[in-house]
């Protein structure tokens, strides 16, 4: 089948691009609003984009209480969600007004980050602490602001729970990280396999230096 995503004729009774992108890593956003509201939410539009530095982003869908908060702190915390908490995941991602404390609502306890301001979920087996690097309001094709806004964060400080550090690498598996796909959705990853990076069979010719 194909469709055009303006006359989204896929004749499917839900549209499928969120079932197509898979898996998405879920980003549980910690932030913390001017006046010192905590605030917990998922965010499954969410990445990591730089490895040096370190920087993440994810896309909010309107002015959502997270992207209020980052606006007026500028920090944030990305909790990692794994397959114990996938409950707890859920409940955070219910609407609630403005000021309601996501993390006491779904009985997690929080824990003080070192260098940012936001607490992370005690539970979660990793959190990188971020500082705002800038929103961007996403404009479609027609220049019209299609009111996604994503927001880039670099990575300040690394949270990894030591249990999951086996030969001195990070035990994927073993965190069993849970990811959203499509619908209701989700994944969980308790298997990884390695590939080594092939190497260049022959040499090829250098290009030329840039003028
Ligand atoms: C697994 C999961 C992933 C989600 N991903 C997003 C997302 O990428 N962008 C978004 O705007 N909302 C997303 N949502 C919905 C928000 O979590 C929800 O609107 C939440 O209430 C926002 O909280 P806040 O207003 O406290 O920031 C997701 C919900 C769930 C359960």
């Amino acid at each position: 089948m194909f469709y055009e995503t303006a006359k989204n004729d896929h004749g499917l009774p839900r549209d499928p691009f969120k079932a197509i992108v898979v898996p998405r890593p879920i980003g549980w956003l910690t932030s913390i609003s001017a006046k010192g509201e905590i605030n917990l939410a998922p965010y499954s539009f969410f990445n990591a984009v730089s490895e040096e530095p370190p920087m993440v982003m994810f896309s909010s869908g309107g002015r959502k209480d997270t992207i209020s908060f980052i606006e007026e702190t500028k920090e944030f915390v990305c909790n990692f969600a794994n397959f114990a908490l996938r409950e707890a995941v859920s409940k955070t991602g219910m609407e609630l007004p403005r000021g309601v404390n996501e993390m006491i609502e779904a009985g997690l306890e929080p824990v003080p980050s070192r260098l940012v301001r936001p607490p992370r979920v005690a539970a979660s087996p990793c959190a990188l602490e971020c500082r705002l690097l800038q929103i961007v309001d996403l404009r479609d094709l027609d220049g019209a602001t299609s009111q996604r806004y994503v927001v880039f964060g670099q990575v300040v400080g690394v949270y990894i729970d030591d249990r999951f550090i086996k030969d001195g690498r990070l035990d994927t598996a073993a965190m069993q990280p849970i990811a959203r796909c499509g619908y209701n959705d989700y994944a969980v990853v308790d298997k990884v396999f390695p590939m080594a990076r092939p190497r260049l069979a022959r040499n090829f010719p250098k290009p030329e230096a840039a003028e």
